[in-house]
């Protein structure tokens, strides 16, 4: 498995591999898990050539200890990829290659897809998304990129930066568990008890997708908050019905709208999101 760490081993390997047919190219921070082999097992069998980066992006964490507590399992990241295809292109960057004048985000204007839920509670994450997802664009050079849903939110913003660069974005629906948790790297961190607790956050969702003909917006809401509120050890930190063109928190229901309601919790000290498509 071709395993790069520089921009000049990346050239290098591009321009013996170009046979001028797609690339693909499946942003991660590591820690895969089944969500992220899905769309490595997609991007690969829709391209000659694909790359998988794993780089903890510092820029797009808001508190030190949560980036410091990211989980890192490169070897076994490393070797999840290789079950798929050895011949896939495992991009491992520095610091320093990505952020060659040092680790800062640039500022996005974002057509206000960033001012609601996880960029209001987040401030500035997704000028740090946006940093390095452009910059892994630019070294990688991908016709298509793939996102999952769970960050639905970032999703949109990335789809919004790809098109002037003609880059597609593919995605596909959250992975999940068993019991209904959305698969995220972050779930490692929980225990089984937590893991317990958390299937609330998914549950809740579809209760509120099951009542979306029959409600309105503002008892919806209520429904759900309450019953999140009164999940125990799980603080809720936002819970929005959101129109999934622009993102804009919606109080009442329009024809020809899509909605999605999104979720963001707090178990055992690590913060979770979800989303579910309403209508
Ligand atoms: O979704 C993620 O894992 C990250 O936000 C991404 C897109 C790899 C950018 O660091």
């Amino acid at each position: 498995m071709p395993k790069v760490f520089t921009t000049e081993e990346l050239r290098l390997f591009q321009r013996k591999n170009d046979n001028n047919r797609s690339w693909g190219l499946v942003p991660t921070m590591g820690s895969l898990h089944q969500g992220h082999l899905k769309l490595i097992q997609k991007a690969h069998a829709e391209n000659a050539m694909t790359f998988v980066s794993i780089f903890i992006n510092p820029t797009q964490f808001d508190s030190k200890n949560d980036l410091e507590n990211y989980p890192s399992t490169i070897d076994a990241d490393v070797e999840k990829i290789y079950t798929i295809d050895p011949n896939i292109c495992v991009f491992i960057p520095s610091v320093e290659t990505i952020y060659p004048d040092g680790a800062k985000a640039r500022k996005y204007t974002l057509q206000g897809l960033d001012k609601t839920m996880e960029g209001m509670y987040r401030p500035g994450h997704f000028d740090g998304v946006s940093t390095v997802v452009k910059r892994l664009f630019t070294l990688l050079q991908p016709d298509v990129a793939y996102f999952g849903q769970k960050d639905f939110q970032q999703l949109q913003i990335v789809s919004l930066l790809a098109k002037p660069l003609g880059i597609e974005i593919r995605s596909l629906p959250t992975v999940r568990e068993a019991n209904g948790l959305a698969m995220s790297s972050r779930n490692s961190r929980l225990s089984d008890e937590g893991r317990e607790k958390a299937k609330m956050i998914y549950a809740t969702l579809q209760m509120v997708k099951s009542n979306f003909s029959s409600l309105n917006i503002d008892a919806l809401k209520t429904m759900a908050i309450q019953k999140l509120s009164e999940a125990p050890q799980m603080e809720l930190e936002y819970f929005e019905i959101v129109a999934e063109h622009n993102l804009n928190v919606v109080q009442s229901k329009a024809k020809g709208v899509s909605y999605r309601a999104f979720v963001a919790v707090v178990v055992e000290g690590t913060r979770l999101i979800d989303n579910i498509s309403l209508n």
